[in-house]
């Protein structure tokens, strides 16, 4: 799988990308990531990729022009799946769309900054507008990077233990149940004794109301979801 990201500042996402369980699948590679810098695409002499914007208002506007020229630039090379713009005026992002965009082969991510991109690019070239959460981040550069490590750990062969992932919070639309390891008594904390049972299904059952009560308690909304 292919993950190309655009930003304005691209040293804010180097040190993520340097350590973390993407690295692992680059190394490996199941996962190529190339982090273009707009700058680049910058016009003038002071590689300008910002203006103010038309109407008044505060806060600068990524320009049309830089952003063209790098997307077509691209684009003359790859064949993106989905182009995503990250905003926080996008749609929620939730770990079924991690899920799927696991299973595409090439992703183009527009992380912004400032007020946010022209308009014109996401009119024209942006298929996905995503959100990471109800909140302002100062740029789109940790939404990208949230984005890629979600979807690269779903990529098979990335994680160890190949069923982990299936086993995270939201991928039944449930929260995970408490998880204990050794000791089994520590300074009188117990752990459950159903855990030390052995007893497979009744396990299962235990971690299953675990994760019931604890979404019921903490997001409602998500069994709503599932009824
Ligand atoms: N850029 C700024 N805030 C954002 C958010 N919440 N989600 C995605 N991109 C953003």
């Amino acid at each position: 799988m292919r993950i190309d990201i655009i930003s304005a500042v691209p040293s804010l996402m180097e040190s993520f990308f340097g350590h973390s369980i993407i690295k692992r699948s680059i190394d490996k590679q199941l996962l190529e990531l190339n982090i273009i810098d707009l700058r680049s695409y910058g016009l003038n002499n002071y590689n300008q990729i910002d203006d103010y914007q038309y109407g008044g208002g505060a806060g600068m506007v990524l320009m049309v022009e830089p952003l063209f020229n790098c997307i077509q630039d691209l684009m003359t090379k790859v064949k993106y799946d989905e182009i995503i713009y990250l905003t926080p005026d996008g749609i929620p992002y939730k770990q079924k769309t991690a899920n799927s965009l696991s299973l595409k082969k090439s992703l183009l991510l527009i992380a912004g900054h400032y007020k946010g991109i022209d308009q014109r690019i996401r009119d024209h070239f942006v298929t996905m507008e995503i959100s990471v959460g109800d909140y302002v981040l100062s740029g789109g550069e940790l939404a990208a990077a949230i984005m890629a490590d979600t979807i690269g750990r779903l990529i098979p062969g990335v994680l160890n233990d190949e069923t982990s992932a299936l086993e995270d919070s939201f991928q039944d639309g449930l929260l995970a149940p408490p998880v204990y390891s050794r000791p089994a008594d520590f300074n009188g904390w117990l752990v459950p004794e159903i855990l030390l049972s052995g007893h497979e299904e009744k396990i299962s059952e235990w971690r299953l109301n675990q994760s019931i009560e604890k979404t019921r308690l903490r997001r409602p909304d998500l069994l709503d979801e599932n009824l």
